[in-house]
């Protein structure tokens, strides 16, 4: 089993590689001054604001806000886990990728098995479908859905055969029986013997982005209970992320323009038999937010379906909650509520594609369902009332990213409360709105505090590390950010020559990793000398900050309790401005 990459290598790796051309291999690029720029792949956009900086060896997109270095771009286009990714890397420059000892990082290769044994499972399925004797009860089944043929090739669905140990006596490895067992494919008794876990069921491979079968939802030939069964979580399953019918959706050729959420798998396949290819499901759950953000990764454009009743339209309205962080500018949502006791299956089946369709096309915009559901709950023809919509409104406008589209949902706030909309800003912005991507207008970085500043600075010229004194005198300077400035200041004297893309790689997977990435996107105006006198300034006001500190605290501490030797010392350099740091004098 393969060890751990190790990071020298990573290092290297990007050290040599060049984002441009990685890129460029994927996305043409137009050069635009010292960077390169295209439409981002990432979402539909009509002018490009996906930027490619060879000197940062990064890219980042100021409209979805989508960012990395080489290694991270692989991963988001290609769908690669971070290894494939660095594999992929080091076979374009003829590298060999050497793993540590001791498969500490068996982790990875873990997953790779269970990806080829639910491949395995899936082929298996497939041909039960076909050969199993009992197979024409779940193809019987299938057509009098309605389903033809050639959809049910499409998604690859399958056939697990009535018993208890089918797929079990399919897999003799033991091996294949332990991964059988961690993608609940087996379930174990406690008398620690196995069974199958799906038995007579129509089977659903559930597909992620690179098409590779992550999980299934098995459905009963008749009324029984439970109708779904899915795979439960494993390591290659996340139900909160994944869409059923998005990999064949992106498939289905002609460009995806918008996408259409529906609640079941079989949904999905009778609306692409229809024609309608561009519907997703989630996975028997809520729409969270991660399905939202992969959905406007995807379109701009969003169609949820939901059931007319009331369970319907809470949920819709879990969803138009989730959608409003993911709301920016171009983005669209909007929701169609589907007649009593129907689903999308059985009412494109009545009405038709062409029918279907305009239904989307005249579906309810996500403003006009806000504002119509909270304006049921209050009576708008009264003072209280209309007060009382603004509070209601008001944490769910929060919730909105910094767009036009913000200042439309204002506006109309403003109309139904009778508020102007100068106050209703006021009360909105009262508490602090989303996070917004950083604006692209370059500005002097020192209108910042210093330790973003010097931080922001590192990133975009990581030798200026290189040009401070060992220690540097903020070691304990207790001030947010500071420690993160430590750690890089500590890489960039190592590697003076890393470039900005190899020291976010650094941090991938740490909480500070968007807030790095968002400072290395945000261009810095050069002053004449370059960058380091600004740094220097910004490295120098936060000694006197610290320095300033320390005198308070030492003159506390005299009061207090009087100081050592070595304190006095101390107090005596700092007042008399004859040590700049703490790390030399003393
Ligand atoms: P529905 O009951 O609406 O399913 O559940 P459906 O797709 O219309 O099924 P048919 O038409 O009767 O075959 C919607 C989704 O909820 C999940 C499944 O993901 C299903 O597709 N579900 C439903 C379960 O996980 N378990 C269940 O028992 C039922
Ligand atoms: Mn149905």
């Amino acid at each position: 089993m393969a060890g751990r990459i190790p990071q020298h290598f990573i290092d290297e790796l990007l050290n040599r590689v060049d984002i441009v051309e990685v890129i460029e291999a994927r996305v043409p690029l137009k050069k635009a001054g010292r960077e390169f720029q295209a439409c981002c792949p990432f979402h539909n956009e009509k002018t490009p604001s996906f930027t490619v900086s060879p000197g940062k060896q990064f890219y980042h997109c100021f409209g979805c806000g989508a960012h990395g270095s080489a290694v991270g771009f692989l991963m988001e286009y290609e769908n690669l886990d971070f290894p494939e990714a660095i594999e992929e890397l080091a076979r374009a420059i003829g590298l060999e990728v050497p793993r540590e000892a001791g498969g500490a990082g068996g982790e990875d290769s873990r997953r790779l098995d269970h990806y080829g044994l639910l491949e395995k499972v899936e082929r298996y399925f497939r041909q039960q479908l076909r050969h199993h004797r009992q197979a024409e009860r779940a193809v019987d089944y299938l057509k009098a859905r309605g389903l033809s043929g050639e959809i049910a090739q499409t998604f690859g669905l399958g056939y697990a055969p009535p018993g208890w140990d089918n797929l079990l006596r399919q897999l003799t490895a033991q091996a294949d029986r332990e991964l059988a067992c961690e993608l609940g494919l087996l379930v174990k008794k406690d008398d620690g013997s196995l069974y199958d876990r799906f038995r007579d069921r129509i089977m659903f491979p559930i597909r992620d982005r690179r098409g590779r079968c992550i999980g299934f939802g098995g459905r009963v030939l008749g009324d029984e209970s439970p109708k779904y069964m899915n795979s439960p979580e494993s390591p290659v399953f996340h139900k909160g992320q994944e869409l059923y019918g998005l990999f064949e959706a992106r498939k289905a050729g002609q460009k995806l323009e918008r996408l259409l959420v529906v609640e079941g798998y079989m949904d999905v396949v009778a609306l692409a038999q229809f024609g309608l290819t561009e519907a997703v499901a989630t996975l028997g759950t809520a729409t969270t937010q991660e399905h939202l953000e992969r959905l406007y990764r995807t379109v701009d454009e969003v169609v949820f379906c939901f059931d007319g009743d009331a369970a319907g339209r809470r949920a819709a309205w879990r969803a138009l909650e989730n959608a409003l962080p993911a709301m920016r500018d171009g983005r669209e949502a909007r929701f169609l509520f589907l007649p009593e006791g129907e689903d999308p299956d059985s009412l494109v089946r009545r009405l038709g594609a062409q029918a279907f369709r305009q239904k989307t096309v005249e579906s309810v915009p996500l403003s006009q369902f806000l504002f119509e559901s909270l304006s049921k709950q209050v009576d708008t023809a009264s003072v209280d009332g209309r007060a009382r919509l603004v509070e209601l409104a008001r944490p769910l406008l929060a919730r909105l990213p910094d767009s036009v589209f913000r200042d439309l949902m204002l506006e109309r706030l403003a109309q139904l409360s009778g508020l102007n909309s100068a106050q209703l800003r006021a009360r909105i912005e009262g508490r602090p709105a989303a996070p917004t991507p950083a604006p692209p207008a370059p500005r002097r970085a020192s209108e910042r505090s210093p330790v973003r500043t010097a931080i922001r600075l590192l990133l975009e010229q990581p030798a200026l590390g290189a040009t401070l004194a060992t220690p540097c005198g903020l070691e304990d300077l207790e001030l947010p950010g500071v420690s993160l400035l430590l750690e890089l200041l500590e890489l960039t004297r190592r590697h003076p020559h890393m470039t900005t893309g190899g020291i976010l790689e650094h941090w991938r997977g740490r909480t500070e990793e968007p807030h790095l990435a968002r400072l290395a996107a945000t261009p810095v105006a050069i002053g004449h000398d370059g960058f380091e006198p600004e740094f220097q300034g910004a490295v120098q006001r936060l000694i006197e900050q610290r320095n300033s500190r320390k005198v308070e605290y030492l003159l506390q501490k005299e009061r207090r309790s009087g100081l050592t030797a070595a304190e006095k010392d101390e107090l005596r350099q700092l007042v008399a401005g004859t040590r700049p740091t703490s790390g030399q004098g003393a």
